[in-house]
């Protein structure tokens, strides 16, 4: 018996609970109706009378070392669950968790990324601009429908001063203050009055393209626009320009890719017809260049804008714009990125 006693003694100093599932477990293996314990001071009854005062004495000793431990260990979970500073300073420390980049951000690091591979560099501009830099300067008629209050977002009710409705605004910017040849990528974001849906938000990012020297041709802009596709859709992307209307541009397009999700056989993303939309584009009107002191006579140039939320959706088949902007940490989590 004494032996016994003893064996249970070191199993019950040598124990640690996991959890405080585990730590009832042992305490009902020990001190339950059956527990090993429970079952020793049964068995005292039997003991010689001779031996009865050292074995009840070994007894009442693994009694209250159970009973110490089970103390010991329940504190060590209570004072986790509370976030009380832990007694045992060895145990491992809970990692950090770290966050994730936001799904629009890859998106436009990528973007500026390869145009920056082509020799592109990254211009900014504010989100708060006048009349000249968004519309006047780009050759809209006084009253084009897209200076129109439905659209512009104007400030204090002087229609000069306005949110800018597109990053194009920043093409204007540089040219007024670079001399040909000029390489820029214009990320940012842009403001229109929009209902909220699905599919339109009232602030939304662009980034926009510009290159500017001298015999720039269409052809340079559908080079640049295919390796663009292929690096950011993949490398059996094709691409398709279909003649558009843009007030800055002449002659302009609007670029479709093939649909990887279908592999151009028509699937509902690409709405059965094979090919998506994903930016606009055109060789830069010579009223633009003049505009912002550039002489048109010497000089052409091609310029695009894309929808960096358009192109995230496409690439990661979001269905709704407005997870991005809500910021459910359940959706973010989804997007990893090495940098
Ligand atoms: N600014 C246009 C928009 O917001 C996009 C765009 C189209 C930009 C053609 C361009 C361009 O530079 O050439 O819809």
């Amino acid at each position: 018996m004494r032996e016994k006693i003893e064996q249970l003694m070191k199993k019950i100093e040598e124990f640690n609970a996991g959890t405080p599932q585990h730590l009832e477990e042992f305490r009902i293996r020990i001190l339950g109706k059956k527990g090993e314990l429970t079952e020793m001071f049964d068995e005292f009854k039997n003991v010689a009378a001779e031996q009865k005062r050292e074995i009840g004495k070994l007894l009442n000793e693994v009694k209250i070392t159970v009973q110490e431990k089970l103390k010991s260990q329940k504190e060590l979970f209570d004072n986790v669950e509370t976030g009380k500073n832990i007694a045992d300073k060895t145990l491992p420390a809970n990692a950090d968790s770290l966050g994730s980049r936001h799904p629009i951000s890859l998106a436009k690091n990528e973007i500026l990324e390869i145009f920056t591979r082509l020799g592109f560099t990254v211009a900014d501009g504010p989100e708060i601009e006048d009349d000249w830099h968004v519309f006047s300067a780009l050759n809209f008629p006084p009253n084009h429908p897209a200076r129109d209050m439905q659209d512009t977002f104007f400030i204090e009710q002087n229609p000069d001063i306005l949110l800018r409705t597109h990053t194009s605004s920043i093409q204007v910017r540089t040219m007024e203050k670079q001399k040909p040849p000029i390489r820029v990528v214009c990320p940012g974001r842009v403001f229109r009055n929009e209902a909220i849906s699905a599919r339109a938000h009232c602030i939304f990012h662009q980034v926009e393209g510009l290159y500017i020297d001298k015999n720039v041709s269409f052809a340079d802009m559908k080079q640049t626009l295919l390796y663009f596709a292929r690096e950011m859709f993949g490398e059996n992307t094709e691409i398709r320009l279909r003649p558009s209307f843009f007030p800055f541009t002449e002659p302009s397009a609007e670029m479709d890719v093939s649909c990887k999700i279908c592999g151009g056989k028509g699937c509902n993303i690409c709405k059965y017809t094979g090919w998506l939309e994903v930016l606009g584009c055109g060789i830069v009107d010579p009223n633009v260049l003049e505009s912002c002191g550039i002489d048109s006579k010497e000089y052409t140039g091609f310029a695009f804008g894309m929808g960096v939320e358009r192109l995230a959706m496409l690439k990661w088949q979001v269905k709704d714009l407005r997870l991005y902007f809500e910021n459910d940490v359940r959706f973010l989590e989804q997007f990893q990125s090495a940098i």
